[in-house]
């Protein structure tokens, strides 16, 4: 399809507010906010991706500088509960100091640079440095200098943990090691409105799967912000994915795309029935759920919520107050620069940082959060998959997706490869103007932090 006048070209197809237009149930009005659908570069050079020089800028002006997801409020629920963060050489200790307050530290030691803690767990009732066995208390206060008669040089009421600034949204807990960095609100601009009715603080940790890939961590995570390689890498999901008519959007410092379900691609020559649409979402999206026939009359759409709604009902007492779109459509947001929480009823939150500072190596977590009834249940212990593991051995805790995230993963050392060809001619990437809009918008926002010339 082309433009006509200044109308931007979209994919033939229903648009996404015709999708909306039709929904059973009233829509979430945040469904149609429009934010800006033009911004950042089309083009990328490769050596973004592949450049050691450019990864070392990285840490210098993105890394030591930005608000990052370290952990969840539930990961440390208890004073004196520790979750340790690592990136890029930086790790940062994340304490619960009291029943509403959490702190975090540089995670080393003031003497000779211990590790404070080197895993997760409770850290007792002050933090120890279990080297020479310098302790400090929760509040970063000095508690014991051993031999103290030999540090005459240490001023005691001063000798405190240096703090790193923690906000926290939703119960995702968020850290930024650079002590003049922008306030936590203005970084999460409107996103808590998106997500108010949402409420993800309310849900649990019920599966969290990481993966080390070889590539560079914007590769990785870029393959998870458009819908725009689902007819070659998930041809098979096809007949149930508004993909080329999937919506996408900016806002400031996030942006959002939404993937209508229980639709056929407008890629499609053949046009299925709405059996057949259902059919290819149940099985790509209900775990073992047994087969149903449409009724007469109705969309595979409204009967795939409303079998949701069913299934729902026990854990959100108020599910009929969810629009069709909330419950069957792929809603993904990217919080700048590595945080993915997807909306809605969609249980996945996806994270992507570099392992250590290797510029083509990374590490892509998936953390599904679900509702629950009840006592809050705790989180689903980290399963971590290294570098010859398979999406697919973790089909336990991931579900039917471990089998889309294998194909997803499947591309990326290729992408990888390709990359570095592409950078040893001075090469740049083309994107699309639309589909890849998440993908220009990151950069967008990668290019005011990290300076020209990187
Ligand atoms: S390094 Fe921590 S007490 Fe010596
Ligand atoms: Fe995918």
């Amino acid at each position: 399809m082309t433009a006509t006048g200044n109308a931007p070209a979209r994919s033939s197809g229903p648009s996404y507010d015709e999708i909306l237009d039709a929904d059973t149930h009233p829509v979430n009005p945040v469904l149609r906010l429009d934010g800006v659908d033009d911004i950042g570069p089309v083009t990328i050079p490769a050596s973004r991706y592949t450049s050691q020089a450019v990864f070392d800028a990285e840490v210098e002006h993105l890394w030591k500088r930005s608000w990052q997801m370290a952990c969840r409020e539930e990961h440390i629920p208890e004073v004196g509960d520790a979750y340790v963060y690592d990136v890029v050489g930086l790790s940062i200790l994340v304490l619960r100091v009291t029943p509403t307050r959490i702190k975090a530290y540089w995670n080393a030691c003031l003497h000779r640079g211990r590790a404070l803690a080197t895993e997760p767990g409770p850290v007792g009732d002050v933090i120890r440095c279990a080297f020479h066995g310098l302790e400090w208390h929760h509040d970063g206060t000095l508690a014991q200098l051993t031999t103290s008669w030999d540090f005459p040089h240490v001023e005691a009421d001063k000798f405190c943990l240096p703090e790193v600034k923690v906000g926290i949204w939703e119960g995702w807990v968020f850290v930024n090691p650079d002590p003049d960095a922008h306030p936590f609100e203005e970084h999460l601009g409107a996103l808590p409105e998106h997500f108010a009715k949402w409420a993800p603080g309310g849900k649990y940790v019920s599966a969290h799967v990481g993966k080390v890939l070889p590539v560079n961590w914007k590769v990785a995570q870029e393959a998870f912000m458009e819908a725009m390689h689902v007819i070659a890498t998930h041809p098979q999901i096809m007949a149930s994915i508004g993909d080329a008519n999937t919506r996408y959007d900016a806002f400031g410092p996030f942006s959002r795309a939404i993937s209508a379900g229980a639709v056929a691609s407008p890629h499609l020559t053949w046009t299925p029935t709405e059996q057949q649409i259902f059919d290819s979402l149940t099985d790509r999206r209900l775990d073992g759920e047994p087969l149903a026939l449409v009724p007469e009359g109705m969309t595979a759409r409204a009967f795939a919520a409303e079998g949701s709604r069913r299934r729902k009902s026990r854990t959100v007492p108020d599910i009929d107050t969810y629009c069709d779109a909330e419950i069957v459509d792929s809603i993904y947001y990217t919080l700048f620069p590595n945080f993915h929480p997807w909306g809605a009823f969609n249980r996945i939150n996806y994270r992507f940082r570099p392992v250590g500072r290797h510029v083509d190596r990374c590490l892509m977590e998936c953390i599904y959060t679900d509702d629950f009834a009840g006592e809050r249940p705790p989180p689903a212990p980290y399963v971590e998959l290294g570098l010859d593991a398979e999406w697919v051995d973790a089909v336990p805790e991931l579900g039917v997706l471990a089998r889309v995230f294998q194909q997803d993963t499947l591309n990326l050392p290729a992408v990888q490869r390709g990359l570095e060809a592409m950078a040893a001619r001075d090469g740049s990437l083309t994107l699309t103007r639309y589909q890849e809009l998440k993908v220009r918008h990151f950069h967008h926002l990668w290019e005011q932090q990290v300076p020209p010339g990187s």
